[in-house]
């Protein structure tokens, strides 16, 4: 039976994620992956989890084992209100959602904003599940690249202004400027950087000039191992432009499947729509286990743990790096101060993509930078992950690869 013609256009649009087509290769016994993204499994408080499991399904089943509302529960959206609060970020008039995590919030955005061969603008290079996300719905991408400063606002203007000429006025503007602006201002994925105060203005007031929406993706926000901290987009945004989009996956735990989204109530109330058809609600298990959880003033702690695991081993990464790796000017060292990534660009003439074949036959994995690009590109980038190996893992890991890099850049000369 011929199936694959009777795909819709959107499902012919789908692949699957470079990244999990490659971890499986990362399965292979004795190798050490710095391929993947998952936090690391001591960060989970499971024996707390568990007592708070309990005491959510006898204090309150009939919460915790009901459909619950779309927007999600009451008392989770207003501990999240809270939360969001404490660390800078009044949402004020902006509503609240919980999703089924960011990839759920990226997906309904998509939904809401995209029509087939709509633009919208990346950083490049950009984190992959939201590229998919938005490519399943048509989605073109006007790529803005990042320097150690995050997205270039110089490069951004020029484009929306060469754009601009041509977009004509009213409903027609709309149609043809970009849908939005995705951005990842903290420790962003894959390149780890963090956008500057100015740039970050900038990108309010492109928005403003352009009247662009802006997407505030921030899952890593809260694991800062150094350097000061810059105000949310969400929290400078005066003309409620900006939607933002936390998670507990990276701080809490990714099993959850939890997150939520914060916009301008016209937004919203399209979220809530396209959230009605996806999946009704999020589990009313999974958010009373979180409410819980941050009621009982658990998330702080947990949040400084994290910090301390993933400082040690950035540090282990880095020490490694500088014993193991070759010393050559045109290695560019991306490190962190904060995140669960470190980005590296080889020399321009080495290709990281065949660089892989020889790096998982020494035992060792990483991902391949191009795969972040939309438009192509990064050919000499790898994305190094530091959160789920361990110390020994990193160190041991780190020689492999420098090693390996060594032996190309000898070759090579
Ligand atoms: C930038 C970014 N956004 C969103 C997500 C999705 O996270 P989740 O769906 O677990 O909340 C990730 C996951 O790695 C990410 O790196």
């Amino acid at each position: 039976m011929e199936i694959a013609g009777r795909f819709s256009i959107s499902a012919r649009r789908m692949s699957r994620s470079i990244i999990r087509e490659l971890l499986k290769l990362t399965s292979k016994p004795g190798l050490i992956s710095f391929a993947g993204g998952l936090p690391f499994p001591d960060t989970f408080p499971g024996e707390r989890l568990k007592s708070i499991c309990s005491d959510v399904l006898t204090t309150i089943p009939e919460v915790a084992l009901q459909y619950s509302p779309t927007e999600g529960l009451p008392s989770l959206r207003e501990t999240l209100k809270d939360f969001l609060k404490s660390r800078g970020f009044d949402a004020g008039k902006k509503q609240l959602i919980v999703t089924t995590a960011s990839q759920q919030s990226l997906d309904l955005i998509g939904k809401v904003f995209i029509d087939r061969g709509d633009t919208v603008v990346t950083e490049n290079p950009s984190y992959l599940g939201a590229l998919s996300a938005f490519k399943t719905y048509g989605a073109r991408f006007l790529t803005v690249d990042v320097d150690r400063d995050g997205i270039c606002t110089g490069l951004l203007r020029k484009r929306l202004e060469e754009l601009k000429t041509n977009a004509g006025s009213g409903n027609e503007y709309y149609q043809n400027m970009p849908k939005f602006i995705y951005t990842i201002p903290d420790f962003q994925n894959p390149t780890g950087t963090v956008i500057s105060l100015e740039r970050r203005k900038e990108l309010l007031e492109l928005a403003e000039e352009f009247d662009l929406i802006i997407v505030e993706d921030v899952p890593y926000r809260w694991l800062r191992y150094g350097g000061k901290e810059i105000p949310m987009l969400s929290s400078m945004d005066t003309g409620n432009r900006v939607i933002g989009l936390f998670t507990f996956s990276k701080i809490l735990s990714p099993g959850l499947r939890l997150g939520w989204m914060t916009a301008h109530e016209t937004i919203m109330d399209k979220i809530v729509q396209a959230k009605q058809a996806a999946d009704l609600c999020t589990s009313a298990f999974t958010q009373s286990i979180a409410d819980s959880f941050m009621k009982k003033e658990f998330m702080e702690g947990r949040i400084a743990d994290n910090i301390s695991i993933y400082r040690e081993k950035l540090l282990v990464m880095l020490d490694s790096i500088d014993e193991f790796f070759p010393e050559n000017e045109s290695i560019e060292l991306y490190k962190p101060a904060g995140g669960l990534f470190l980005w590296i660009k080889m020399p321009e003439y080495i290709d990281t993509d065949e660089m892989f074949k020889e790096a998982i036959d020494r035992n060792v994995a990483y991902v391949i930078g191009s795969a972040f690009y939309p438009n192509g590109g990064g050919h000499n980038t790898m994305r190094l992950n530091f959160s789920y190996p361990s110390s020994e893992q990193i160190h041991e890991g780190i020689k492999r690869l420098g090693n390996l890099a060594k032996d190309i850049l000898k070759e090579r000369s």
